[in-house]
């Protein structure tokens, strides 16, 4: 079977892993607050759209679908028009998984991408999930479960993770996807100066740079510097 090479839509990226993501496939995008993980995962949905793939946002923190359209509006890849056509679908099942647990939540999140027909998923974030277990073996059960069906899927699916760099080395979360990128925040060359970076720690079937990349934040989203 040949491995379909899924666009980011983030500049400088597709041309060092081979064309795109590989799909279908199920990919971690890790890394601390204000990385850019919402926007890279979005910029991807709304290339996709683009492209004609119907793409489907799943929130699982309580923020306001509203107000995700209103942040994402800021930059130039948002096209209203998009999720008007229902090309970009939300999801919000917070309230599900808070209130009848994480299988539901992912029960939910199944049925609406069988219905929509999605080429691509995001997933923002896994760590409320985590929560929903008092048990830390009982998380790691339904982390497998819950990698088993999505990699069953048709999609390309990125799962966003609230990972510090030693949590992204070693989680579970890490080795079951296939492929792991991670945002950086990084020190410069002054201890007042920080540059965003992007790693591809992991990505199945791919030749890929293992360097930290430098990223660029603009209002066309991120893009890899050089
Ligand atoms: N319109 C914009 N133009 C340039 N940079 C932006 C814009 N909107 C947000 N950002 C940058 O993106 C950061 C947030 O990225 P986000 O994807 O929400 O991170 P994360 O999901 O990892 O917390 C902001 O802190 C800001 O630096
Ligand atoms: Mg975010």
């Amino acid at each position: 079977m040949d491995i379909r090479r899924a666009s980011t839509g983030v500049k400088g990226l597709d041309e060092r892993i081979g064309g795109g993501l590989p799909a279908p496939g199920v990919i971690l995008v890790a890394g601390e607050p204000g990385t850019g993980k919402t926007t890279l995962c979005m910029q991807c949905l709304f290339r996709g759209a683009r492209l004609g793939e119907t793409g489907i946002y799943v929130t699982a923190i309580s923020e306001p679908v509203d107000q995700i359209h209103r942040y994402m509006a800021g930059y130039s890849f948002y096209d209203r028009r998009l999720v008007e056509e229902g090309r970009v679908k939300f999801l919000d099942i917070s309230e599900v998984l808070m209130k009848q647990g994480a299988r539901k939540a992912l029960d939910m999140t199944l049925s609406f991408i069988r219905r929509s027909d999605a080429r691509r998923v995001v997933i923002d974030s896994i760590t409320p999930f985590s929560y929903t277990f008092s048990a830390p073996q009982e998380y790691r059960r339904f982390l497998h479960e819950f990698f088993t069906v999505l990699k069953a899927m048709e999609t390309l699916t990125l799962i966003v993770a609230e990972f510090s760099p030693e949590e992204a080395r070693t989680s579970p979360e890490s080795y079951m996807a296939d492929g792991v990128i991670y945002l950086y925040l990084q020190r410069g060359e002054t201890p007042t100066t920080f540059k965003p970076g992007l790693q591809v720690r992991k990505l199945k079937g791919t030749e890929h740079p293992k360097d930290i990349l430098r990223l660029g934040f603009t209002r066309d989203g991120i893009r890899v510097l050089e």
